[in-house]
């Protein structure tokens, strides 16, 4: 009995250091989505600043000059793009902003060869703070992709850090942060960084745990699943997983507090061979079919998604291996995240003390409401990194006490399946927040509001513990009425 109490307090305990670290939302904002079709198109004032704690412009280039970029003058300077969004401040003075350099349409080789010349590093450190001071953004995100790839250099990884340490240095004056997006998977982080530099130097490593899987291969795979699948044998294929990912960066040295863990907002899709076929690792002859607003084979918005999946024909499948959704009619099939699996992503952050979670990107989230409520997979992350703070006891107590279970009861790290559960009564969610089950005091649910619908989340005590509802814990028979 003491043991078990002491068990509870403890693990109450860590988790609230846990919810103290994991606390960022990082949003990436893509500009071209302005020039979107109807319901697509995006414009800033379409963010919600109080659903993000960091805001990041995309993208600024670079030239062989060491100077920096603008790509859409129009758009960014003459539509007041650039203050327009640095004005998103006024509505959330918490905010911070910052603009990134490079992406992947601007390629490895002019930052390898600006990375390679002292005379050139020096033009772009000054060029970033010109244009952060200029605009008032609050720091500068680096997104070379990657170091050593595509036509970079074999000095690339060991330039790359020069660079940094100078832009640091620099900033430090005027206490802009420095932030960069990252390749996940760790044969790809061996060729292009010396992690524990980048973790000293960088404010935040944005780990873009996204594109692990898609059309580029010839059987179907989950753009960014959790856990790895019984499918994936070798070495390189148990890289591709989110967890994988987050291990590598952390056994290589990264703090876990700098890491911030990448959730895509959109699918990768693919045209199936046999649409009789349609699990995980199906064949696969190419690219699914564009989306009407991102119009790119291969891709969908999650607004795309949720749109199509309105019409009822879409069967919607979910992976109890690698605890991430899919989609799929006839020939076309789609990973994707949703709020179930987004949710159980940033629990896994909060689990290893990751600094928080990072999006890519805004414009695709459900920002009008159209499926539902607004912004649901953007809502997800928020309660899940706020869920159990203690800052809001009051008003949120329902995600309070969300998180709290699913971090602090004994079986819920290994949760949950969506499903209906195959012994006892399918229970039935009407509300949100946690529910003992009304047959089995040992089985408990969290219910997410989706929309219209509910998410059920089935949760089991450890063996001879029962739920007590008050308390939101699991604890002996004897101390709980059941
Ligand atoms: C806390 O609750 C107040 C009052 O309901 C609300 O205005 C505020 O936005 C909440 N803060 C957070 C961080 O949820
Ligand atoms: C809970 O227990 C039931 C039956 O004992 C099992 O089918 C289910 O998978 C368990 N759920 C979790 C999340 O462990
Ligand atoms: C109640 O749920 C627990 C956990 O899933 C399971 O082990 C147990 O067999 C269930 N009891 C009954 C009576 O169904």
């Amino acid at each position: 009995m003491q043991v078990i109490k002491f068990a509870i307090i403890t693990i109450l305990l860590s988790f609230e250091v846990v919810s103290a670290i994991t606390d960022k939302v990082v949003c990436y904002y893509g500009s071209w989505s302005v020039y979107r079709n109807s319901k697509g198109k995006f414009t800033i004032e379409d963010i919600d600043p109080n659903l993000c704690t960091h805001a990041i412009y995309t993208f600024v280039g670079i030239n062989l000059d060491g100077s920096i970029r603008i790509m859409d003058e129009y758009n960014e300077v003459y539509n007041n793009g650039f203050k327009r969004f640095n004005g998103l401040k006024k509505l959330n003075p918490n905010l911070k902003t910052l603009v990134a350099i490079g992406g992947w349409n601007e390629g490895s080789a002019k930052f390898s060869k600006v990375a390679a010349s002292a005379s050139l590093r020096k033009v772009l450190v000054n060029n970033a703070v010109t244009l952060l001071s200029t605009y008032g953004f609050d720091g500068f995100d680096l997104d070379w992709e990657y170091p050593g790839q595509r036509d970079g250099s074999s000095l690339d990884k060991a330039n790359f850090i020069e660079l940094v340490k100078e832009l640091r240095a620099t900033f430090d004056k005027y206490g802009y942060l420095l932030t960069a997006a990252v390749a996940a998977a760790a044969t790809s982080v061996d060729i292009s960084y010396n992690v524990p530099a980048l973790s000293k130097y960088l404010d935040f490593i944005n780990v873009m745990t996204y594109d692990l899987h898609g059309s580029w291969e010839k059987f179907t795979g989950h753009n960014a699943p959790l856990y790895p699948s019984s499918q994936d044998v070798t070495a390189a294929a148990k890289e591709l997983n989110v967890v994988a990912c987050i291990n590598a960066w952390i056994e290589r040295g990264a703090s876990p507090k700098k890491l911030i863990l990448g959730i895509g907002i959109y699918g990768r899709s693919y045209t199936l061979a046999d649409p009789n076929n349609a699990a995980i690792g199906a064949p696969a002859i190419g690219a699914g079919l564009p989306g009407p607003y991102t119009s790119e084979a291969g891709m969908l918005g999650y607004n795309e998604i949720c749109e199509m999946q309105l019409s009822g024909q879409w069967a919607i499948a979910w992976s109890d291996e690698q605890q991430v959704p899919y989609t799929h009619l006839k020939n076309q099939w789609v990973g994707y995240d949703n709020p179930k699996s987004v949710t159980l992503k940033v629990n896994f952050a909060k689990k290893m003390l990751l600094g928080g979670a990072m999006i890519w990107s805004i414009e695709t989230d459900d920002f009008r409401g159209v499926c539902g409520s607004k912004y649901p997979i953007l809502s997800a992350i928020n309660a899940a990194i706020r869920g159990g703070s203690s800052e809001n006891s009051s008003s949120s107590s329902s995600t309070s006490t969300a998180s709290s279970a699913t971090t602090a009861s004994p079986s819920a790290t290994t949760a949950a399946t969506q499903t209906t559960v195959k012994d006892g009564v399918a229970f039935e969610c009407k509300g949100s927040g946690h529910f003992r089950d009304p047959l089995n005091c040992s089985r408990f649910y969290y219910c997410l509001k989706y929309g219209t619908l509910y998410i059920k989340y089935t949760f089991n005590c450890s063996k001879d513990l029962v739920y007590d509802p008050e308390r939101n814990v699991c604890d002996y028979p004897s101390a709980v009425k059941c």
